[in-house]
């Protein structure tokens, strides 16, 4: 893979057409090479090599990112985290799973800016799915090909949960369906407090002890619908309890009762749908003047790379 980011890098560099203060200018080629290059990377196992918070390959370091149905995520380190070290456990209970091929189905790219819809098959190990996951992305590239910012959606997640509670129950032997998310709520409570109690010490500590942590989480919090894996859900300390053993002063919150700021139910649809966070603008050429999701910028309104 190394060996590839060299030629790739070398390839990026030496057919950059022209670099305006406002942006970098690729080819349709250039970013259809971009969005291949990501999505081999996110495989597994290859994606286990960027799980460090120094691995700079693939995002820039300010990056901003924002995936549907969790939250947004700012910076290189939560997004190495992130991005590969959530689908890089096949050993670990849980939904996720590693990712094992994709294939790209729309691609239209312009400037500095790609959007891709991508089947990746992933296999869900714990519950012997393999299945395939319709991923919307927006990606925005810097004059060194890495990722500024992104947009990404899981489309068909909420159908996902239906052939997912199917492995579930085919696996507990059981049929009926609130059964068999008690099942699995009790398995995922089980796994992310085992988590705690193994990388969780000291100032970390969230629960007084595992039962306190089981109990809370099968019994206090709810286990939410599939887009609440933002929430204050046991979906979403799920999320969240892949990337603990990797940064417990950063992760173990998000698994704690008060979810750390990223498992709480602290936006509305409203502020969700409206929320200003991007940097850069999705739409180039200054189409699009006032757009709702860009964040107010420094000086005059300008964007600056
Ligand atoms: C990243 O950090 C790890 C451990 O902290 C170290 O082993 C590795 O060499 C570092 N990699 C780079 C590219 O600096
Ligand atoms: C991608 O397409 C190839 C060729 O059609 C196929 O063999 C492969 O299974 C597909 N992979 C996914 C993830 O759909
Ligand atoms: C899915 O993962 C399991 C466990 O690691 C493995 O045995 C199986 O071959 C994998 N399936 C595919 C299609 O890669
Ligand atoms: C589960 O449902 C199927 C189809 O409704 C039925 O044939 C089967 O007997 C049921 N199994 C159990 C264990 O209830
Ligand atoms: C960058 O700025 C120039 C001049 O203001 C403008 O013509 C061009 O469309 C801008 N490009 C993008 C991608 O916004």
């Amino acid at each position: 893979m190394l060996v590839l980011l060299l030629v790739l890098y070398h390839f990026i560099a030496s057919t950059i057409v022209s670099a305006r203060p406002n942006g970098t200018h690729y080819s349709y080629h250039e970013l259809w090479m971009l969005q291949n290059y990501f999505w081999q990377n996110f495989l597994y196992p290859t994606n286990r090599g960027h799980i460090e918070a120094n691995d700079s390959s693939i995002f820039a370091a300010d990056v901003q990112g924002r995936v549907h149905a969790t939250r947004t995520f700012d910076g290189r380190e939560l997004n190495n985290e992130y991005i590969f070290g959530l689908f890089s456990q096949p050993d670990h209970p849980g939904i996720f799973g590693p990712p094992i091929a994709y294939n790209i189905t729309q691609f239209a790219a312009t400037d500095n800016t790609a959007a891709a819809t991508t089947l990746i098959t992933f296999n869900i190990t714990t519950f012997q799915l393999v299945v395939p996951a319709a991923i919307d992305t927006w990606f925005q590239y810097d004059s060194s090909g890495k990722i500024t910012q992104y947009d990404a959606v899981f489309r068909w997640l909420d159908y996902l949960f239906v052939p997912l509670m199917q492995a579930a129950g085919k696996m507990f032997h059981l049929n009926d369906s609130v059964q068999i998310q008690n099942r699995v709520a009790a398995l995922l409570a089980d796994t992310i407090c085992q988590t705690h109690q193994d990388h969780c010490h000291e100032a970390n500590q969230q629960y007084a002890s595992k039962e306190d942590c089981v109990v809370f989480l099968t019994q206090r919090v709810r286990f939410g619908l599939p887009y609440e894996m933002g929430r204050n859900t046991l979906l979403c300390r799920e999320v969240h309890d892949n990337m603990v053993r990797f940064n417990p002063p950063v992760h173990c919150p998000h698994i704690g009762p008060g979810g750390g700021g990223y498992c709480v139910d602290d936006m509305t649809y409203q502020q969700v749908v409206l929320e200003k966070y991007f940097r850069h603008s999705w739409v180039p050429y200054g189409y699009a003047d006032h757009n709702p999701w860009v964040a107010p910028q420094d000086g005059a309104g300008q964007l600056v790379d």
